[in-house]
């Protein structure tokens, strides 16, 4: 069986052949959230929010219909923009004012986008599944976002 290491190995160089000299950010968001939600198991929901102003407004995704405009510091999205640190949640349930698009989602783990020391935006990835993510999670979205960005490796 793969192990998650060399599952967000090989899902950070898919993303960066995605990526590679495509300048426009939406395509390249769409293509993401894509790649997340078919290469890792156990999600319901991956995908973008930009920052537009005082609020998060819904980007590319893949997963059932979702809330288009958290306003900022709300939810676990709006909590992880603020702190501008990724957020992991093992169950929804305990974290205050948590918005629930999907009642499937049980488990959360949202990485801020920082450009130039703004948050730009969060990539938000939801789970069906309680405590579905960990450290490794974490460190392997946080790759991937900055690939997203320009500058991982
Ligand atoms: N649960 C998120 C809202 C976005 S949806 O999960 C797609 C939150 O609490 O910020």
């Amino acid at each position: 069986m793969t192990g998650k290491r060399e599952l967000y190995r090989d899902l950070a160089a898919q993303c960066r052949s995605l990526i590679d000299g495509e300048p426009d950010h939406i395509a390249n968001a769409a293509n993401m959230a894509a790649l997340i939600y078919h290469g890792l198991p156990d999600l319901n929901w991956a995908g973008f929010y930009f920052t537009k102003g005082r609020e998060l407004v819904l980007g590319p995704f893949q997963g059932q219909p979702a809330c288009v405009r958290i306003p900022w510091g709300n939810g676990v999205c709006g909590a992880a923009a603020v702190r501008g640190e990724s957020v992991l949640v093992p169950d929804v349930h305990e974290f205050p004012g948590h918005i629930a698009c999907d009642p499937v989602s049980q488990s959360e783990l949202v990485v801020p986008l920082i450009e130039s020391g703004c948050v730009t935006g969060v990539l938000d990835l939801d789970s069906p599944k309680l405590a579905r993510f960990d450290e490794e999670d974490r460190v392997g979205c946080e790759r991937l976002v900055s690939i997203f960005l320009g500058r991982g490796s």
